[in-house]
């Protein structure tokens, strides 16, 4: 068996450790005589499962019990309406940072449902930044105000929540989701599609508290209304079973890891060498304020542009595949979530090296 350097922003690399049980268990699971994608959501069997692994996120991320996690469908673009159209309640106004394209995805879609104030915006500058607190301009009325803690295309990264007071705050955290720690009491609701730290696409997971539910829109289909899915434990629809069962093998293999301070020190320590090593070579360029780079996706660009369809042919070729740019933003981007192993990043630097060598 071949395993190569998976550097895609999602779907993304999953623990190998995690595919070699899902391929054990497919065709019988426990003993079941059946895989566990072949039985009911409603079985004690699949209950089981899906109740271990809330429980594994929450002790993971040590979720207040006050806060309900729902497991949903529809991806990080699906909560982008969800979010309105459960929250803004009678007060149809929310406060929306713009600090990457994501942000600004979410901004696009929250203006269907009601008024977006925007707090802070680098659109100009090419979201290369996060502006600093007495730039923002909050609206205390707000009926909560979101942010994208992590810019998957750009490659920004919030080190810290912003702070505002009593607005609650949504965080879209698809891309650093179990990534480092984080104090869930400071947020009101936490989304974050599965398909980059949590398993395979199909699966959203929403941490909401629990004050902020019900106050959905009439509108809101009854799929997105966070109270009815509390209420239904994400049982009201046929949730992706498999997807979830993946994701909970994912947060017991995050345990074993020795939990999200282990693994928060292993992203800090890949992050920082292959931003060391950007920054000492002149052939490679990281144009993202050093104060708010991500740990998950390291963005660069070549000296000469024109290397680019052979930097990425050769890097194929020595097992390093996915680090083409975003189509919006072209250049490299490595993306290095939780399953990307240390020596993922070091073959990585390795072929840089060399690359750089030969081309300089
Ligand atoms: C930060 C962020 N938010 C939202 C999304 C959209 O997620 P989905 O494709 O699951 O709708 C992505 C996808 O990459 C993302 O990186």
């Amino acid at each position: 068996m071949t395993r190569i350097f998976n550097f895609g922003a999602g779907p993304g690399t999953l623990p190998t450790e995690v595919l070699q049980q899902i391929r054990d268990e497919l065709l019988d699971w426990h003993g079941l005589g059946v895989s566990i994608m072949e039985i009911s959501h409603r079985s004690p069997e699949f209950e089981e499962v899906a109740a271990i692994a809330e429980q594994d996120l929450r002790d993971l991320l040590n979720i207040p019990s006050h806060y309900k996690v729902l497991f949903l469908q529809g991806g990080g673009r699906g909560q982008f309406s969800m979010v309105p159209l459960n929250l803004l309640g009678a007060n149809k106004t929310a406060d929306y940072f713009n600090t990457g394209f994501w942000s600004k995805y979410a901004i696009e879609e929250a203006r269907k449902y009601g008024e977006v104030n925007v707090v802070a915006d680098t659109e100009a500058t090419k979201y290369r930044t996060i502006p600093v607190p007495n730039t923002w301009h909050c609206n205390p009325q707000a009926a909560y105000l979101h942010f994208t803690s992590n810019e998957t295309i750009n490659g920004v990264e919030f080190q810290s929540p912003p702070n505002v007071g009593n607005v609650p705050l949504v965080a879209d955290m698809s891309s650093n989701i179990l990534s480092r720690p984080i104090d869930v009491s400071q947020y009101g609701l936490i989304y974050a599609s599965a398909q980059k730290n949590i398993g395979p696409a199909g699966l959203v997971v929403v941490i909401v508290r629990e004050d902020l539910l019900g106050k959905a829109s009439p509108l809101t289909p009854s799929i997105g209304d966070y109270k009815i899915q509390a209420d239904f434990r994400s049982l009201y629809n046929t949730p992706p079973t498999f997807a979830w069962y993946i994701a909970g093998l994912v947060f017991k293999w995050l345990k074993r890891q020795g939990g999200i301070a282990a693994i928060a020190e292993i992203n800090r320590r890949k992050a920082e060498k292959l931003y060391h090593f950007i920054d000492a070579h002149d052939f490679y360029h990281n144009p993202v304020d050093p104060n708010y780079r991500s740990w998950m996706n390291v963005i660069f660009n070549l000296a000469d542009e024109t290397c680019n369809p052979v930097f990425l042919t050769q890097a194929k070729a020595a097992g390093l595949i996915a680090l083409k740019g975003h189509k919006l933003l072209g250049g490299m981007r490595a993306s290095i979530y939780n399953a990307m192993p240390e020596q993922g990043v070091d073959a990585l630097i390795a072929f840089m090296t060399e690359f750089a060598k030969k081309n300089s």
